[in-house]
């Protein structure tokens, strides 16, 4: 049995499928024309797990992955893990994770409240600026919160910015700039250091 490799479903799977791909690590079958989950690679008995980007790190904290390949935002949004080591910054799935609120709309006001998948990586922020802010969880489509009247504001991902354009609102601050990281599970590290490090080797040489 090679390793375990769970991936971050959608935008951050299109863009690592090549890069694995250029490292020799292909899924027998055609990932996008399949319902399945679990994909046995052509080279080296690898599985491919394909989950969601927010379930990636518990996988590899608790070693039911040896790696994992995932947002740094969502690796900063899990906060500090013990089950594993990030290893490689990929490049890829670049992005920045700001503020946006209606455009033309100032925040300054006393109370503000915030939308937003991130509440943890929100909550650091506004703290660091000594800034008190209710906090709304939601798991998607940001972009309404405002024009709905639930937020004045929210903290999402932004790459191209359409999503924001589209939906009347302005990209205000940049809270951390984001890319896809390869993250390893402590005791994999350890037990199967030479095929994991081999694994490292062939991504580093791919990037
Ligand atoms: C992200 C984010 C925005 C959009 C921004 O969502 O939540 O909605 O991308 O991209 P843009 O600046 O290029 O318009 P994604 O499509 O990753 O889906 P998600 O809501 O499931 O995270």
């Amino acid at each position: 049995m090679g390793l375990t490799i769970a991936l971050n479903r959608g935008r951050i799977l299109k863009e690592c499928l090549p890069l694995l791909k250029k490292a020799g690590i292909e899924p027998a079958e055609d990932i996008d024309s399949s319902r399945k989950l679990v994909f046995q690679s052509t080279k080296g008995n690898h599985r491919l797990v394909i989950m969601r980007g927010s379930d990636v790190p518990t996988y590899v904290e608790y070693g039911a992955a040896d790696l994992g390949i995932v947002g740094k935002d969502t690796l900063l949004e899990y906060g500090s893990a013990s089950g594993f080591y990030e290893r490689l910054d990929l490049g890829i799935g670049a992005c920045r994770l700001m503020t946006a609120a209606p455009k033309g709309v100032s925040l300054d006001k006393r109370s503000l409240t915030v939308a937003t998948k991130f509440v943890n990586i929100t909550r650091d922020y506004f703290e660091r600026q000594g800034r008190q802010v209710s906090i709304i969880a939601l798991s998607g489509a940001l972009e309404i919160a405002p024009l709905m009247n639930l937020a004045d504001c929210i903290v999402d991902i932004v790459d191209t910015g359409n999503t924001l354009k589209a939906n009347g609102l302005e990209a205000l601050e940049v809270i951390t700039r984001i890319s896809s990281r390869l993250i390893v599970n402590r005791a994999s590290m350890k037990t199967r250091f030479d095929e994991v490090e081999a694994f490292i080797a062939l991504l580093k040489a791919a990037l």
